[in-house]
């Protein structure tokens, strides 16, 4: 399993530190929020890119923002390697063309009460599908157990079509729960709160693992 802390719930006071303690992780996951698509605003592709000049990790984009179409070339500076933009937005065939003329992994992602059929049209094009196990917004949320059905029939699909998406999951991820999305095929789970709130982090990066 690979793990990939959200940012989101870091000491912003103390960036550089919170960066080094969970270095050890696979992606860095930023999480972008515009106060539209989700009730609640975060940070923008300048402190992203500023994050990525201060961490090693590959940085894994979730725009959680009605319109990403206008953000892509300036989230492209900072060298990600997916950008995930949900099907819920707007204009997400030209969000898709844009993503793929940088060279960028394109993620597609479904809130927890959208099907997968809405991601049907795209799939071809996904690198990453992004599976919301909480509705987007905040962090420390609780964890919603039925979402990995999605991740299950997401895992048939790859294989009955030769598809290579991975598969990730978002919100709520703890130590108990990552066993039953790894049982269900997830490759990537985002780690948020759970993450921050120990102590010895990169010890949590490896049970989680
Ligand atoms: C929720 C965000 C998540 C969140 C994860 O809208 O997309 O990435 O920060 O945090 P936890 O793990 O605390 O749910
Ligand atoms: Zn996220």
């Amino acid at each position: 399993m690979k793990i990939a802390p959200s940012v989101l719930t870091a000491d912003f006071t103390n960036l550089v530190a919170e960066l080094k303690s969970i270095d050890t992780a696979d992606y860095l996951h930023i999480d972008i929020m515009d106060g539209h698509f989700v009730p609640n605003i975060s940070f923008g592709s300048a402190i992203t890119k500023q994050i990525s000049q201060i961490s090693p990790l590959p940085l894994d984009i979730h725009l959680m923002v009605t319109a990403p179409l206008k953000w892509i070339d300036q989230f492209a500076a900072s060298n990600p390697k997916f950008i995930t933009i949900h099907t819920e937005a707007n204009r997400v065939k030209e969000t898709i063309k844009s993503i793929e003329s940088h060279r960028i992994g394109v993620g597609l992602s479904i809130k927890p009460k959208t099907p997968i059929s809405d991601l049907m049209p795209y799939i071809d094009h996904a690198n990453l599908i992004l599976v919301m196990t909480v509705e987007p917004g905040f962090g420390g949320q609780t964890f919603i157990i039925e979402t990995l059905d999605k991740v299950k029939e997401l895992v048939k699909y790859r294989q009955a079509n030769g598809l290579s998406y991975v598969i990730e999951v978002d919100g709520g991820i703890n130590e108990d729960n990552i066993k039953l999305c790894r049982d269900a095929g997830v490759d990537i789970s985002v780690a948020g709160s759970y993450l921050f709130n120990q102590k010895d982090r990169q010890k949590a990066i490896l049970s989680l693992r």
